[in-house]
């Protein structure tokens, strides 16, 4: 635990400045693949690294969260072939689905590893809302969106 001065820093510095300690179980391949784009990206340390990724991680989400309307989506997902029940909890969500998501197209990526696309039309919200079903199921390893809004 570190005391500062408050008293010379601004309400955002100082939130910057209270740290809290955590600890995180990863798998190690997990996390040597991190540091092997900290190490490349130059980073002094793994908490500054965990510090970005937590913040882009939060700046995506509000991205999600501010998208609206009607629209055109695109949802990539890779996961793990072998996770034990992930492709049937995969079909459900898109069976769940079914007025928003147009066509689905998947390709065999390695001997562990498939990648889904997903095409999407309509509101956002249910678009987002498919987008972060699916990536809380264990063995998806990420889940990307992109959107277009179907006016000009
Ligand atoms: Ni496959």
């Amino acid at each position: 635990m570190t005391f500062l001065n408050k008293s010379s820093m601004s309400e955002s510095e100082e939130q910057e400045n209270e740290l809290s300690r955590i600890g995180v179980s990863l798998p190690s391949h997990l996390l040597e693949s991190f540091d092997e784009i900290l190490h490349s990206r130059g980073y002094s340390s793994r908490s500054e690294g965990i510090r970005d990724a937590i913040r882009s991680y939060i700046r995506y989400h509000k991205w999600m969260s501010d998208l609206s309307g009607q629209r055109q989506g695109v949802i990539t997902i890779v996961y793990d072939h072998h996770q034990r029940g992930l492709m049937s909890a995969i079909t459900e969500i898109q069976h769940e689905h079914l007025d928003i998501i147009q066509a689905s197209l998947h390709s065999h990526v390695t001997h562990n590893r498939c990648v889904e696309v997903l095409l999407l039309r309509g509101d956002a919200i249910k678009i987002k809302r498919v987008s972060e079903h699916l990536m809380a199921q264990k063995g998806v390893e990420s889940v990307k969106l992109t959107t277009i809004p179907l006016e000009d």
